[in-house]
């Protein structure tokens, strides 16, 4: 349902993404974590089409984000913190105004926004303005709107942030509930328990790398921690200490190499 290939994007010199490789299927929930500036969300964004890669590609549901990303954004909703929605319209109109940009209309579109309104609880707010709505109910909307198109692949950037207890219940049992029907969720986020709780496979991105990808009971399984927030500490802290002996080996041969030079070897 996704693959993505090698797929690097560069910002001025800055590797944000550097050359990530994975693949997740329909029926799964697929935890992208990481710190703040691993490259999460630049990763989900060149996948979205909303940037271009810098080098290789990805796939969604068979379309290659370069040659078709028109089918790639039919079968992909995004939810990101920058993403809005408008403050005028009742959370109805705003669902009804991005259904029409999919193309949606007429019964159809009224019984997707009904269905919507049912599964993330907002019959209380539904014909309410959206300016005076809480983060919650902003979230539920914008959420709503994601999806109003039904597609296949769903990538939500940190759809829990801000969001409290009971309004983070209601979108975690959507992912759930997605999962159930098919499709693929990606889930980045840096809660560890929520991704414990929900992600099948967890892949773990450090400075544009994935420096982990499995099955997330196995991640921390194989670091020998109890959850996946130790092993998460544990692995980007080895992957800290990789980097600080890599620049320092690099600085012995620089020095070594000095000598050879002068004896003309
Ligand atoms: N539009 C941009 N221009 C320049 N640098 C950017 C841009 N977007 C992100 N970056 C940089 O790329 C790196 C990865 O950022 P991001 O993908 O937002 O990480 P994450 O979502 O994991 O926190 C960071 O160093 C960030 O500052
Ligand atoms: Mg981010």
């Amino acid at each position: 349902m996704l693959k993505v290939k090698n797929l690097s994007k560069n910002f001025n010199g800055l590797v944000a993404v550097d050359k990530v490789f994975f693949e997740a299927q329909g029926g799964e929930i697929f935890g992208l974590l990481g710190p703040n500036g691993a490259g999460k969300t630049t990763t989900i964004r060149v996948i979205a089409t909303v940037l271009s890669p810098s080098s290789g590609t990805a796939e969604v549901a068979g379309f290659d984000i370069l040659k078709n990303p028109v089918e790639v954004r039919q079968n992909l909703g995004l939810l990101t913190s920058e993403i809005g929605l408008y403050d005028r319209f009742t959370a109805r109109e705003n669902l009804r105004y991005f259904g029409k940009l999919y193309g949606l209309t007429g019964q159809s579109l009224e019984n997707r926004i009904n269905q919507l309104v049912k599964i993330l609880e907002m019959e209380k707010f539904a014909d309410r303005r959206a300016g005076k709505f809480s983060t919650g109910m902003k979230q539920k909307v914008a959420i709503a709107r994601s999806i109003i198109h039904d597609p296949k692949v769903i990538i939500f950037d940190e759809p829990t942030a801000g969001l409290d207890v009971v309004a983070s219940q209601t979108v975690i049992n959507y992912m759930k509930q997605a999962k159930q029907e098919g499709k693929l969720v990606i889930l980045s986020t840096h809660d560890m328990n929520h991704a414990q709780q929900l992600c099948d496979r967890v892949a773990i991105m450090h400075r544009g790398k994935i420096v982990a990808l499995d099955e997330t009971q196995a991640v921390f399984q194989k670091t020998n921690t109890e959850n996946l927030e130790s092993a998460f500490l544990k692995i980007i802290g080895e992957d800290e200490a990789k980097a600080a002996n890599q620049e320092q080996e690099v600085r012995f041969l620089k020095k070594a190499d000095k000598p050879k030079r002068k004896f003309g070897l």
